[in-house]
């Protein structure tokens, strides 16, 4: 069965309903998963650079940095220390599909408070860890709360909001990734600072959203839409008067009911999924992951300490600069908030893949121009290169960032909602992994170079986006197969009339095709 997710739009009567108190107290407590994830983005990049805890871990590559001649671009390339940031991916694609069916059988409350003993677990062994099985345990059991966490979350936000909210809730989780990122930077600021322990603080410290979680999580209630779902009918429409604060839930609760029971209608969504008219949004989905994640953006996120200490500053100054980065990350994901509802989607991504190919480029050449393998940059080169990773982020995080996420949520029709929504997920920790186990390595290898990898990959982006992305700005969720995929002049060929007959593409469609 395909658990149904329910939204309404501009066809659909407005529900009625106010913003109570129980979903303000849901939303901040779900919001300790987005913290959570964030939290393990940021922290492992500093604590990887810190000496105590590569000489209690990885002394060869304490000795191969300490060491005066070794070439910059290679002091930490090293397959293990990569593992320890890249592992937590794996694990987390593995527990998203084992999440999604939690997610239905049991429901999104119970799959958040696993995701949370996860990570409790997982902060436990890494803080404490002796020796390399801890850590890497440690960092898996880590990788499933995050997997449990992102595919319950934004499920669990998504149904619970009113729908005049969604877009904005949807993209406030993005927003405490963010936050999680910038917290865990400013503690290793501070930790590197503590010694032989503060790698260890470092660690112990994501235990304390992952408590607020699994506390919080006791008091918050199920979602209307998982209740149903699982035939619950009567508890389903008591939360959602309680969660709405009216008393007149009819029309919103008969909607899920129809949602719920054409879902039922799906028994296999992944087959759903594989048929050719799925083909537009399921391309769209895993395609925009895999550029989120080959923009370059997690070599920022996960060793912006690594890549400042490359360029030539000393440790501090490298934690401090990769604090500004976060602030920038927090910030500019708040912009994203406020346009991508009144300028769009498209046009969000396109500017920013322009900014984001220019940035990689110059920091490239000033690498290929400044950077010797070894000797440090001038300092007004590095300085330069801080500022251009801050402009950088600041494009990735008002569009690619919180779109990579937004569009696919809003794009499949209900019944391959959620499955599609799961094949997203993994895509991107799949991605994630790969940048996170490669790039210290592909930074060895290619030096300079690998920005303008980054930069290639942007460049197709942009194209893509530029022909291939329709805009999805204020389209009701369930009318977008009528009114965008249809339209497209590329996807309508995927598409077929209500008779199961193929639409056809005129040739008057392609002289059409960039407005779209
Ligand atoms: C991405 C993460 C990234 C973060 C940076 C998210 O949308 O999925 O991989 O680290 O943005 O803010």
């Amino acid at each position: 069965m395909a658990p149904a997710i329910v939204t309404s739009g501009g066809d659909m009567p407005e529900f009625e309903g106010r913003i109570t108190f129980t979903v303000i107290i849901c939303v901040v407590i779900a919001a300790f998963g987005g913290l959570m994830f964030g939290y393990d983005i940021g922290i492992s990049g500093g604590v990887s650079a810190m000496d105590d805890f590569l000489k209690e871990f990885f002394p060869a590559v304490y000795e191969k940095k300490s060491h005066a001649l070794e070439n910059n671009y290679c002091k930490y390339d090293n397959q293990f220390l990569q593992l320890f940031t890249s592992c937590l991916y794996i694990a987390a694609l593995v527990a998203s599909f084992i999440a999604s069916k939690c997610c239905t059988k049991l429901g999104r409350k119970p799959t958040m408070q696993i995701a949370s003993l996860f990570f409790l677990l997982g902060v436990v062994l890494t803080a404490s860890a002796v020796n390399m099985e801890m850590l890497i345990f440690g960092r898996i059991s880590l990788g499933f709360g995050v997997g449990f966490g992102n595919q319950a979350v934004p499920l669990f936000l998504s149904e619970l909001a009113p729908a005049k909210i969604r877009g904005a809730l949807n993209i406030s989780f993005q927003l405490f990734i963010t936050i999680g990122i910038f917290i865990a930077n400013m503690v290793n600021y501070v930790t590197s600072k503590i010694h032989p322990y503060g790698w260890r603080i470092s660690l112990a410290i994501a235990g304390i959203p992952a408590l607020m979680l699994c506390i919080g999580s006791l008091a918050i209630c199920e979602t209307p839409t998982s209740l149903i779902e699982r035939n619950k009918l009567e508890e389903g429409k008591a939360v959602l008067k309680k969660i709405r604060g009216v008393d007149h839930v009819d029309l919103e609760f008969d909607s899920i009911v129809v949602a719920c029971d054409q879902a039922k209608q799906i028994t296999n969504p992944y087959r759903k999924l594989m048929k050719r008219e799925s083909r537009p949004p399921l391309v769209i989905a895993i395609i925009l992951q895999v550029f989120q994640q080959f923009s370059g953006i997690n070599a920022i996120m996960f060793y912006a300490p690594v890549l400042f200490q490359t360029v030539g500053f000393g440790n501090d100054a490298s934690l401090l600069s990769s604090v500004i980065t976060g602030i920038v990350n927090v910030a500019s994901t708040l912009v994203s908030i406020y346009a991508v509802d009144r300028i769009g989607r498209k046009l969000l991504l396109i500017e920013a893949s322009v900014q984001m190919f220019v940035t990689q480029t110059i920091i490239g050449i000033i690498l290929v121009i400044g950077l010797k393998p070894t000797g440090n940059l001038e300092p007004k080169q590095a300085m330069a290169v801080v500022f251009l990773v801050c402009i950088y982020v600041a494009g990735f995080a008002w569009s690619w960032g919180p779109l990579g996420w937004l569009i696919p949520s809003e794009t499949f029709p209900v019944e391959t909602r959620t499955s599609g929504f799961a094949f997203a997920v993994s895509t991107n920790m799949l991605c994630t992994f790969i940048i996170a186990q490669a790039f210290l390595s592909m930074l060895c290898s290619m030096q300079a170079g690998i920005f303008f990898f980054f930069a290639a990959w942007i460049l197709v982006m942009g194209m893509f986006s530029i022909f291939f992305l329709p805009e999805t700005k204020g389209v009701p969720v369930d009318a977008m197969v009528e009114r965008v995929w249809k339209q497209h002049w590329f996807w309508k060929r995927y598409m077929t009339h209500l008779d199961g007959t193929e639409l056809k593409p005129r040739k008057s469609d392609l002289a059409h095709q960039t407005m779209t």
